[in-house]
């Protein structure tokens, strides 16, 4: 089971099997509508930041499909790594960010922020605050932060190839819960925490951010299981 992503192995582990799983309608074109990415002048545009980018895979298609600048970092050296070597772009800067911070970004100079599957890696509430905290400085008044999860209804559901905590057990706010990936490239077990709706507006609240809405988001067409997949939780700077 993957705790961190510090190892190259946990790294490369992850990057097959999200790769093997389909990976860009599990919630994502949510997250990309939410940016406005398909609207706006990506000439003109200033960055959007992915925090907790991963192997970089949704930054590269960003990149490529939309025209817009990245600025991707991540906690984990063995992540940034794997997404310089695997998916590197030139509107695309990685950065690790081994503190979590983001000194290194000026005030209000970022135009969007979209962060998938981090919180809910996170084991405290107060640590989500501070994350949305950081990145609400770095954007611009109006700017909106898109933040994907698992959906903390469809705990224990199988999913076509997902599935979140187990069956028939009731999770509180902060338990751990494992998620499992299933594909033809073999089972990806991660170490993630269950938080509720509430918890995940109350982060978003907590920090600054303003009209905060929810979204439950189906899973892909493919997969025929009538839950709720996926949760979008967007706020504005
Ligand atoms: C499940 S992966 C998701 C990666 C990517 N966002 C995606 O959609 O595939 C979670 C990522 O969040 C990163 N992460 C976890 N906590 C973090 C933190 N406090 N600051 C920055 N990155 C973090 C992990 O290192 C990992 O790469």
């Amino acid at each position: 089971m993957h705790t961190d992503w510090e190892t190259s192995e946990s790294a490369e582990d992850y990057s097959r099997n999200t790769a093997a799983a389909q990976w860009e309608p599990m919630g994502y074109p949510a997250v990309f509508r939410s940016l406005a990415l398909a609207t706006t002048d990506s000439d003109n545009a200033p960055p959007i930041l992915d925090y907790g980018c991963g192997p970089g895979f949704v930054d590269r298609h960003v990149a490529e499909k939309y025209g817009r600048r990245v600025i991707a970092v991540d906690i984990s050296s063995s992540m940034i790594d794997l997404a310089r070597s695997q998916h590197s772009h030139p509107l695309v800067t990685y950065r690790h960010v081994p503190d979590s911070q983001l000194d290194f970004l000026g005030d209000k100079e970022i135009g969007g922020c979209m962060s998938c599957f981090v919180l809910m890696q996170m084991a405290d509430s107060d640590t989500q605050v501070e994350i949305c905290r950081r990145i609400r400085r770095t954007l611009a008044p109006g700017a909106t932060l898109a933040v994907l999860n698992t959906h903390p209804g469809s705990v224990g559901i199988q999913f076509a190839t997902l599935r979140n905590g187990e069956p028939d057990r009731v999770y509180q706010p902060g338990d751990p819960m494992t998620t499992v990936l299933t594909t033809e490239k073999g089972v990806l077990r991660l170490q993630d925490y269950y938080w509720r709706v509430t918890d995940y507006v109350h982060a978003l609240e907590a920090a600054g951010f303003h009209e905060v809405t929810v979204e439950h988001l189906p899973p892909p067409p493919a997969d025929p299981t009538p839950h709720p997949q996926f949760l979008l939780v967007r706020g504005t700077a």
